[in-house]
């Protein structure tokens, strides 16, 4: 438990707002002698819930891989320090509820034993891999927790509707319970997260029927106002990918962020004769992107970087580690540029040594903050290249395969996107415009339905766009997004 730190549970422990934990536990409903799960209580708004419908504390279980003890933990029998993965793997305890709000954290960066427990875990036909997310682990343990006839209200994000990596869940979860209602607020239902936007409800477990029924509301209130009315129409089956699909927050996809800030990038940017005359060793430096014009392409791969290079553009970012400080050719490098490095600028002055970069970010996607035709998305397939702060770089959720990548970027340059950037987008002198990462995260486009021929598609549509501009290539984007 050592590489746990205070950071993974203030990351993941959103609460839930008091009227949305209050619908969650009315909508399970209570009896006399059921027991209730709560797998991570937190600060135990969902504990409070319970007390508040009057369920009594010992019939309530909860845990918490967080240590520390809670405001509401004397509400219920609280293990705290406790892996919920782990415990569920182990215990004999059977449950007539769970209801949960989940953390939401990819399993590549979970603490490890959840991620071992998790890859771990079978059910039916369902494994995991890294690529998932803690939510999709939490449910399927809830799931095997539950006896007969058992119900569980969770709290989702919006990858609940897309995921690859919940696909399996999704089209199972019909199955194994007798009615499946699924609501999905277009705004986010938490206060300080985009995510937490879908409300699962399943009861009747093996009580199988198969009734699925999805509603989409505003807002947090809408969606209470959903989950208390008992539902009297008509249910269908979810298709496994909703064929009208609601459309998606960039962001709840694509983590957009300002590219690597050098501070002085006439030392820190260097061409590769810049690099042979100083001797450096490649070690010492990362492969960069830094100008618009080089990532106006679907994608980039390791032949077009080493173009740029031969074309002497600046493809070299000075990033030395620790060891690389013992080569004595980069120590050199150091010493000659220490008297003309602008070590005024602030973030410079604020580095211990003015040649330790940041933590360099894993760019899944290039993006240009400021173009004439509006930014798309430049699909990175090299690995190790990286991006400086002329451009943005975005990192996907669940780190989705190329085709998935594909199918979002053809979806931004979709006439939905379009007209959304157009509404926030700031005009620049020149026709230029700009847009910053978090107005770009929060654009809404369609969720593609499918991703087989993403690949070609956006490279067709992409051509489009910079031979006959952004009009033409959405007609392209919008007829591939609607299958025909
Ligand atoms: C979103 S918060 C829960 C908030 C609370 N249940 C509520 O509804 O307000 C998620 C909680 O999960 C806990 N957590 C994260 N990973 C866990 C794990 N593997 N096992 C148990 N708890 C975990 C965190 O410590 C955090 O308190």
């Amino acid at each position: 438990m050592s590489e746990l730190t205070g950071e993974h549970f203030r990351r993941c422990c959103v609460a839930t707002p008091p009227d949305l934990a209050d619908a969650l536990v009315q909508v399970l409903g209570d009896a006399p002698n059921l027991r209730w799960l709560e797998p991570c209580v937190g600060q135990g708004a969902l504990l409070e819930a319970l007390q508040r419908a009057g369920v009594a504390r010992e019939r309530i279980r909860g845990l918490d891989l967080d240590p520390m003890s809670g405001p509401a933990d004397h509400l219920a029998n609280v293990s705290r320090g406790t892996e919920f993965l782990t415990w569920a793997r182990a215990t004999h305890e059977r449950f007539d509820r769970v209801v949960a709000n989940p953390p939401y954290i990819s399993l590549a960066r979970a603490p490890k034993v959840a991620r071992d427990r998790a890859l771990e875990l079978r059910f039916r036909r369902i494994t995991f891999d890294r690529r998932a997310n803690c939510w999709a682990v939490f449910l399927v343990s809830s799931v095997k927790l539950l006896r007969e006839g058992g119900s569980l209200a969770f709290l989702l994000p919006a990858a609940w509707e897309y995921a690859a990596y919940a696909d399996k869940l999704r089209r199972g979860i019909g199955r194994w319970f007798s009615s499946v209602r699924v609501v999905r607020s277009r705004e986010p239902m938490c206060d300080n997260v985009r995510d937490a936007n879908v409300v699962l409800i399943a009861t009747g477990y093996k009580r199988a029927s198969a009734t699925v029924q999805r509603v989409e509301v505003k807002d947090v209130r809408e969606a209470i106002a959903a989950l208390t009315l008992r539902h009297t129409g008509p249910t269908r089956r979810l298709p496994i990918r909703p064929r009208v699909a609601p459309g998606t927050e960039l962001g709840e996809i694509l983590k957009v962020r300002i590219g690597t800030v050098t501070g002085d990038a006439s030392v820190f940017l260097l061409t590769e004769e810049d690099r042979l005359k100083h001797r450096i060793p490649e070690a010492a430096l990362r492969r960069v992107v830094t100008r618009a014009r080089q990532i106006k392409k679907p994608w980039l791969v390791r032949s077009d970087w080493e173009l740029l290079k031969r074309r002497r553009e600046r493809v070299w970012l000075f990033a030395p580690h620790s060891d690389d400080l013992l080569n004595a050719e980069v120590a050199t490098y150091i010493n000659e540029c220490s008297p003309v490095v602008n070590k005024t600028a602030y973030k410079i002055s604020r580095r211990e040594a003015w040649y330790r970069l940041p933590t360099l970010p894993k760019a899944d996607v290039f993006v240009s903050g400021m173009s004439k035709l509006g930014p798309v998305l430049c699909l990175n397939r090299m690995r190790g290249l990286t991006a400086t702060n002329t451009l943005y770089v975005g990192q996907f959720e669940g780190n989705p395969k190329l085709e998935e990548r594909a199918a979002w970027a053809v979806a931004f340059l979709s006439s939905t996107a379009r007209r959304a950037l157009s509404r926030i987008a700031r005009q620049y002198p020149e026709g230029l415009m700009k847009v910053e990462p978090g107005d770009l995260m929060r654009i809404r486009i369609p969720t593609p339905v499918r991703r087989e021929g993403a690949l070609g598609a956006y490279e067709h549509a992409m051509d489009v766009f910079t031979t006959q501009g952004s009009g033409a290539a959405s007609k392209i984007a919008d007829a591939w997004l609607l299958g025909t």
